[in-house]
């Protein structure tokens, strides 16, 4: 069955563990599913991965990071997700465009008709079917992420972590019927719990 599911969320939300854990349970269940990061999962995209990581020293206007961004997923949604989902697979993705929403405009302040003009050419008509937003306070979430090393996005202002955080809030509101909104406090199997609950729905309903 095509199915395309996302996970959305500020620095240090579980949303990588839990991709990963409902990754897993199709594997378990024999469905045909395949697991995704963004940016990366292409030869091009992991290359631009780094650059927009790692490169701390290299400045990045905020105009080029949204083309970067979408260099790498426009990359990803021809070689890997458009393919995946016409052999009828389910594509589990580590974030998405709507974070280049909440980062590149909410956070960093871009025009959001440019980003979701931008957004949109990269994609080429692909839309998650379901997105779970792992909300959690940034102060909370970068505790738990600067115990290690610190990225060009970890390193910036708790303000910018606190726009991305409303960004992410803010579509997911608009959007209720694709995103589902988790309070990434909770316990991780709780969580992976509430996941499992909305995907066997929308397996149940294709
Ligand atoms: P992560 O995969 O470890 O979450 O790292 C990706 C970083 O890049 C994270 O800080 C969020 C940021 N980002 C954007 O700013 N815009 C985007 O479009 C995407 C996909 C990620």
């Amino acid at each position: 069955m095509k199915l395309f599911v996302t996970f959305e969320g500020g620095e240090g939300c579980g949303k990588t563990l839990q991709s990963k854990n409902l990754y897993l349970k199709m594997v378990k269940l024999a469905m045909p599913a395949i697991l995704i990061h963004e940016p990366g999962g292409t030869p091009l995209g992991e290359k631009i991965r780094h650059l927009l990581k790692k490169s701390c020293d290299i400045p990045i206007s905020s105009l080029s990071e949204l083309l970067l961004f979408n260099a790498s997923r426009s990359q990803i949604v021809a070689d890997v997700i458009l393919p995946a989902l016409e052999e009828e697979k389910i594509v589990i993705c580590d974030r998405f465009s709507d974070s280049t929403v909440a980062y590149q405009s909410f956070a960093r302040g871009l025009d959001i008709s440019t980003v979701e003009h931008v957004n949109g050419i990269a994609c080429q008509g692909v839309i998650p079917d379901v997105t779970f937003l792992l909300d959690v306070p940034p102060e909370i979430g970068l505790a738990r992420k600067r115990a290690g090393a610190n990225d060009r996005f970890e390193q910036e202002d708790l303000d910018f972590h606190h726009r991305v955080r409303e960004g992410f809030l803010k579509m997911a509101k608009q959007r209720p019927r694709r995103w589902v909104i988790i309070d990434a406090t909770l316990p991780v199997k709780e969580i992976r719990e509430i996941i499992w609950k909305r995907v066997s729905r929308e397996i149940e309903k294709a």
